[in-house]
């Protein structure tokens, strides 16, 4: 049986260039980073500690505990090296399994190929120790083995995770071009909104980043929502030590953040769409929802952030029309918005330049392989109304 406390590295990935948002995560959580690269952070830990960071890491797409690093050159000296681990103490004999890679190796030009000659590894031991062989697919429903083969060097990971952290659960309504949840919580812990103010959200499609914004705002572990794991079918899996952790991460969270959240968008089937997965995240009843242009919107009184992610071109709108959007964005951060900090996500610097007003800082990112920026403006209340300057 797999002990999960014999400490392994642990390499925790994420969407490009939000690393720097993990590493604080993981800190806060009480670990030291070992090393940080743009999709991913190393630290030491257990397969209990992977427990904990699958359930708390909002920035992070897997968690993967590592068994094994060698060379290898060829799938022949793959297969026998997989083959040594002891995967008996793992996976159930009548479990199920699948194998992911990252291949680049000359000898190897498909990576399926490396999958299935790590996965015939595996079942072939299993059946020589145990009699019996795991079920295998390609589903992530079971124990996951992620295998990082580059050159000849070698290293194979479980995958505690199985599906991607970013899929909450919550999104059963993606609508039109939505933002992955772990970008978006990135994309909010960027601003540091903490729940401290209010929080208006023009132009929400899916609702993701506002619900994300709601999750951090009430300090709510992203991973209660979630019912599988795929640490929970590996031998060993202590079920009352996870209760424990899920009870004591739902004793963390508060019902109430400090302001409101104010949700809208020029589409009916948008809006209905992000109070249903606001409703399926729990975290409706901090948000006021309307179908508005987003000018329109009614930010509260009081300040906070408010956070636009329009269209840009590459994917949804064309170029021509959103010059206007972007132009129209500007002068209503400075119309309605005195007193708050503002926030456009985009992939396009000439619809950015569109908006008018001098940004305070421009942080990048990637949204899958578009690179990003998340421009921030401070939008300075009447007094001191010479401080909105316009962009020279
Ligand atoms: C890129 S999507 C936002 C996606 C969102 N971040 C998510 O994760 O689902 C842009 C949204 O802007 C909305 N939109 C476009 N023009 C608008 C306008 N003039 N006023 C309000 N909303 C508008 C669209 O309906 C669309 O839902």
């Amino acid at each position: 049986m797999a002990d999960f406390r014999t400490r392994s590295t642990v390499l925790v990935t994420c969407p490009k260039r939000t690393s720097q948002f993990l590493c604080k995560e993981i800190e806060s959580l009480g670990f030291p980073i070992l090393a940080e690269f743009p999709t991913g952070v190393e630290i030491e830990g257990t397969l209990e500690d992977t427990m904990l960071l699958n359930l708390h890491v909002r920035t992070g797409y897997h968690v993967h505990f590592l068994l094994k690093s060698f060379i290898a050159a060829t799938p022949d000296g793959l297969y026998k090296n997989i083959s040594e681990i002891p995967w008996e103490d793992y996976i159930e004999p009548d479990g199920y399994l699948s194998v992911v890679s990252t291949v680049d190796n000359p000898n190897i030009t498909d990576s399926r190929f490396a999958n299935v000659k790590c996965k015939d590894a595996i079942v072939d031991r299993m059946r020589h120790v145990t009699g019996r062989r795991p079920d295998s697919g390609s589903e992530r429903i079971g124990v996951v083995v992620y295998l990082f083969w580059r050159g000849t060097s070698c290293r194979v990971f479980l995958d505690t995770s199985g599906e991607p952290l970013t899929k909450r659960g919550y999104r059963k309504i993606p609508y039109k071009a939505p933002m992955q949840e772990s970008l978006a919580a990135a994309v909010i812990l960027a601003t540091g909104w903490r729940g401290d103010g209010n929080l208006a959200n023009p132009m929400c499609g899916s609702g993701t980043l506002a619900i994300e914004a709601a999750m951090i705002g009430l300090n709510r572990a992203p991973g209660l929502m979630r019912e599988n794991f795929a640490f929970i079918h590996l031998r060993g899996f202590d079920s009352e030590h996870w209760a424990a952790l899920r009870k004591r991460a739902k004793s963390a969270a508060t019902r109430k953040i400090d302001g409101r959240i104010v949700v809208s968008d020029i589409d009916e089937g948008a809006v209905m769409a992000a109070r249903k997965n606001a409703a399926n995240a729990g975290v409706d009843h901090l948000m006021d929802f309307h179908v508005c242009d987003f000018a329109a919107t009614p930010v509260p009184d009081g300040g906070g952030i408010v956070m636009l992610n329009p269209e840009y071109g590459a994917r949804l709108g064309t170029e021509s029309a959103l010059e206007e959007t972007y132009h129209r964005i500007g002068d209503f951060f400075k119309k309605d918005c005195r007193g708050y900090t503002g926030y456009i996500f985009t992939g396009n610097p000439h619809l950015a330049k569109q908006v008018g007003l001098r940004t305070k800082r421009k942080i990048p990112f990637f949204n899958t392989t578009l690179d990003c920026r998340l421009l921030e403006y401070e939008l300075y209340e009447g007094s001191r109304k010479h401080s909105i300057s316009d962009e020279q």
